[in-house]
C-alpha cells in the first residue's frame, strides 16, 4: 500500500495554443492528456501543478488581425476567452493560465533576452533566409523541401533584415551528450534519435532571435525596433508563469525543473532543442522529460485548420458529454501515436465501453441490490474461490494504473481498469444471482456476490476519475456513498472491502444512455444538405422550389451569431480552374488562401463558366467545411455563390483591395 509521508511535486504543462482560430478537438487531444495526468498525479497523492495557456504574438496573429480589422490585442482577448470556456466545458482544470501578453511574461522575457545578451549569448548581425508564417520558423535554403516548408509543406518567405541571433551552435555538442545521457528526457524514444540524426549532428546554426518586421511581439529593451522571436518568447513562459527571477518566485522554487512539457510531435524540436540550450545558458536545470505525442488525423492527414478537417469539440462535448469525448480521446490510440479520428469509431467506443460495460455494470449492481435486499448492501456471506478471484484482481488493478500512467500509457491504463470492468460482468454470468436469489439456501452466496460488485463498482469509479471526472460522483450517488475517504486512491489501494454493509443504493438514470450510431452519423452529415442546394441549383422552377422547400427546412429563420461565426468564410484567388473529367456539371478549383495555403475545391459550377475565364479572380469560399468527395477528387471547401433573375449561377465576389485568404464575416 504506497503511503506517501511527504508530497512530491508535480509540474505539468501544455504548449501554448495560438489564439489564431477556435481549437479543435486535436488541441483538447493535449490539454485533456495533461489535464488527466495531472489529476492522477493529484489523486495519487502528488502536489501537482497543471499550467496551460496562449501563445499570443508573432506575424500570424497580426496578420489574421489585420484581416479582421482589429488590433491584435482585441483580436486575442476574443479568442481566449473561448479558448477558456472551452476548458471549462471539458473539465480542464489548470492552475494556471498564462498568456504571452501578460506583464509578468513580457517583463520576464525582457530579462532573459538581456541577460543572454549581457553575458554575450545573444548577438547582432544580418539574417537572410526564409520563414514559414504559419509555423513561425526559419529555414534554410538547404532545408527546404521543393522549396516549401519542411514541417508543413507550405509556401516559404524570403527574410532579409537586421536580427540577433542566438549562439545555439556554440551548445550544439553540449546538448548532444545531455540527450545521450538522459534517454528519458525525449519521450517517445524515437523522437531523441529524430532531434540528434536530423538535426543536431548535421550542425545547428545560431538562431535569428529578433523581428523587425514583426509590431506585435516582446520588444527588444535595449533596441526597441526589435521585437523577440515568437519561438523564445513561448517557450519562455515555463518558467515566467512560476515568476522566476521576480521576488516572487516560491512556484519557480517549489515546481521548476518541469517533470514534463506535454507537445504534439511537431514542435518537439522547439522544446528539445532550442529550449534546453536557452535554459543551459541561463544556467537553469532542464525538464525531466519533454513527450511528443502523435496527432489526430483524418484520412491521415492531421486535423488542422489548414487542411480544414477541423472536429469542434464543442458540439462533441454537448451531443456526447465531456467525459465520454475525454475517454475516447485518451482510450482510442496509444499516446505517442497518430490516431484517426472518426465519428463512428468515438460512437461505437462510448456504446461499448461506457454504456454497455460499464453503464451495464452499474446499473446492474444497484438493480439487483434493490431487488434482492430492499436497496441495502448485504454484508459478504460464503465466499468462494471465484469471489476471492476477483478481489484479488481489483486489488492488483490500482498499481497496474500506476505504472501504465507513469509511462504516459493512458490507452492501457483504462484497459486495465477495463479488464476489471470485464471480469465483474463475467463474474454475474458465472454467479448467476438471478438463480442464487430463488431460494434461501443461495443467499450467502447471493450477499457476497453482491457485496464483491459493489465494492468493485466503488473501486472503478475511484480509478476513472482522472478521466472521466463527472462521471464517480454519478456511481457514487447510485451507491449511496458519502464517504469522502472512500473515494481516494489510498482507499483503493487497501484490501478489499472498504464499504460498509448496510449502505442505501439508488437507481439513477443511465451513466451513458446507448447511442444510435447511424442516427449520429447522419445528424452530423446534416449541416452539409445545403451545399448541395447551393452548389448545383436547378435552373427550372420545379426544382428551385423543392431546393427552396430544403432550405427552408435546413436553415431555421434564425440563428445566433455564435452559430455564424463557427462557419468561416475567407476569400480565396483562383489559381487553376479545370473541367472535371467525365463531368459535365464539375469544376475543380485550385484556389490560394494566401498565408493560410492553397486547397483544392470542386463545385458544380462548369455550365456557367469558362474554367480559363475563372482564373485571377478572387471568390468566397466555406473554408471550414468537412472535406467532401466529389468524383473521387477531395474537396476542401465550397465556393459559395447565388443564381440570378435568369437562374444562372452567380459566383459571389469582394470589392477590390481585399487580401487572398481574408476572413469575411
Ligand atoms: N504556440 C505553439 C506552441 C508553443 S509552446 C511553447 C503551437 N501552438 S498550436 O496551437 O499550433 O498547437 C498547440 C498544440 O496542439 C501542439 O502541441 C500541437 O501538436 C497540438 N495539435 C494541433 N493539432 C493537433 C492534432 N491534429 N492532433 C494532436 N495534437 C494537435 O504549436
Amino acid at each position: 500500500m504506497p503511503i506517501r509521508s511527504e508530497k512530491k511535486t508535480f509540474y505539468i504543462t501544455t504548449p501554448i495554443y495560438y489564439p489564431s482560430d477556435n481549437l479543435h478537438i486535436g488541441h483538447a487531444y493535449c490539454s485533456t492528456a495533461a489535464d488527466s495526468m495531472a489529476r492522477f498525479k493529484k489523486l495519487t497523492g502528488y502536489d501537482t501543478y497543471f499550467l496551460t495557456g496562449t501563445d499570443e504574438h508573432g506575424q500570424k496573429i497580426e496578420k489574421k488581425a489585420q484581416s479582421r480589422g482589429m488590433t491584435p490585442k482585441a483580436y486575442v482577448d476574443e479568442i481566449v476567452a473561448g479558448i477558456k470556456q472551452l476548458w471549462k466545458l471539458m473539465d480542464i482544470d489548470y492552475d494556471d493560465f498564462i498568456r504571452t501578453t501578460d506583464e509578468r511574461h513580457v517583463e520576464g522575457v525582457q530579462k532573459i533576452f538581456k541577460r543572454l545578451y549581457d553575458q554575450g549569448d545573444i548577438y547582432k548581425a544580418e539574417y537572410e533566409g526564409w520563414y514559414c508564417t504559419p509555423c513561425e520558423s526559419f529555414w534554410t535554403e538547404l532545408q527546404l523541401k521543393e522549396g516549401k516548408c519542411p514541417d508543413c509543406g507550405r509556401p516559404v518567405e524570403k527574410t532579409q533584415e537586421e536580427s540577433y541571433f542566438f549562439r545555439l551552435n556554440k551548445y550544439a555538442p553540449w546538448l548532444i551528450q545531455y540527450i545521450e545521457e538522459h534517454p528519458e528526457f525525449i519521450q517517445p524514444a524515437s523522437r531523441a534519435n529524430e532531434m540528434i540524426n536530423n538535426f543536431l549532428k548535421p550542425g545547428l546554426q545560431d538562431l535569428c532571435v529578433s523581428r523587425t518586421s514583426v509590431k506585435w511581439g516582446i520588444p527588444v529593451t535595449f533596441d526597441p525596433k526589435h521585437t523577440v522571436y515568437v519561438w523564445i518568447d513561448a517557450l519562455s513562459n515555463y518558467i515566467t508563469a512560476l515568476g522566476y527571477d521576480t521576488e516572487h518566485d516560491e512556484l519557480y522554487r517549489k515546481y521548476w525543473p518541469a517533470d514534463v512539457h506535454l507537445v504534439g510531435k511537431e514542435i518537439v524540436r522547439f522544446h528539445t532543442i532550442i529550449w534546453p540550450i536557452l535554459l543551459h545558458a541561463l544556467d537553469l536545470p532542464l525538464p525531466r522529460q519533454v513527450f511528443g505525442h502523435g496527432w489526430l488525423v483524418i484520412d491521415g492527414k492531421k486535423m488542422g485548420k489548414s487542411v480544414g478537417n477541423v472536429v469542434d469539440p464543442v458540439v462533441l462535448c454537448e451531443r456526447y458529454s465531456s467525459d465520454a469525448v475525454r475517454y475516447f480521446l485518451m482510450r482510442e490510440m496509444p499516446f505517442g501515436n497518430d490516431g484517426e479520428f472518426t465519428l463512428k469509431a468515438m460512437l461505437t467506443r462510448i456504446n461499448a465501453d461506457l454504456a454497455n460495460d460499464l453503464g451495464n455494470l452499474v446499473s446492474r449492481t444497484v438493480a439487483m441490490i434493490e431487488k434482492y435486499d430492499g436497496g441495502l448492501l448485504p454484508a459478504v456471506g460464503a465466499v468462494e474461490d471465484v469471489d476471492r478471484a476477483l478481489w484479488k484482481l481489483a486489488e492488483e488493478t490500482p498499481a497496474r494504473v500506476e505504472a501504465e500512467m507513469n509511462a504516459f500509457q493512458f490507452s492501457n491504463a483504462l484497459q486495465e481498469i477495463w479488464k476489471l470492468v470485464g471480469e465483474c460482468n463475467r463474474y454475474i454470468d458465472v454467479t448467476q444471482p438471478w438463480v442464487l436469489g430463488r431460494s434461501e439456501e443461495g443467499r450467502p452466496r447471493l450477499n457476497t456476490v453482491l457485496y464483491t460488485l459493489a465494492e468493485c463498482v466503488r473501486r472503478v469509479a475511484v480509478m476513472v476519475s482522472f478521466v472521466m471526472p463527472r462521471t464517480p460522483e454519478r456511481i457514487f450517488a447510485q451507491l449511496g456513498l458519502e464517504d469522502a475517504e472512500l473515494k481516494t486512491w489510498d482507499s483503493v489501494c487497501r484490501p478489499f472491502g472498504a464499504l460498509s454493509a448496510g449502505l442505501k443504493v439508488c437507481k439513477g438514470e443511465a451513466l451513458f444512455p446507448r447511442l444510435d450510431i447511424q442516427k449520429e452519423i447522419d445528424r452530423d452529415a446534416a449541416p452539409e444538405e445545403p451545399k448541395q442546394v447551393r452548389e448545383a441549383p436547378k435552373a427550372d422552377r420545379k426544382k428551385d422550389a423543392k431546393a427552396d422547400k430544403k432550405q427552408e427546412e435546413t436553415c431555421p429563420a434564425e440563428i445566433d451569431i455564435e452559430t455564424f461565426e463557427r462557419c468561416r468564410i475567407q476569400v480565396a484567388r483562383v489559381v487553376a480552374c479545370e473541367k472535371v473529367e467525365k463531368s459535365s456539371k464539375l469544376l475543380k478549383f485550385t484556389l490560394s488562401l494566401g498565408r493560410d495555403g492553397e486547397r483544392t475545391v470542386v463545385s458544380g459550377i462548369q455550365k456557367y463558366y469558362d474554367p480559363a475565364a475563372l482564373v485571377g479572380r478572387q471568390v468566397a469560399v466555406i473554408t471550414n467545411l468537412k472535406t467532401a468527395r466529389l468524383a473521387g477528387i477531395e474537396s476542401q471547401g465550397m465556393i459559395l455563390s447565388a443564381l440570378d433573375d435568369a437562374g444562372n449561377l452567380r459566383l459571389v465576389t469582394v470589392e477590390e483591395g481585399v487580401a487572398d485568404g481574408a476572413v469575411i464575416g
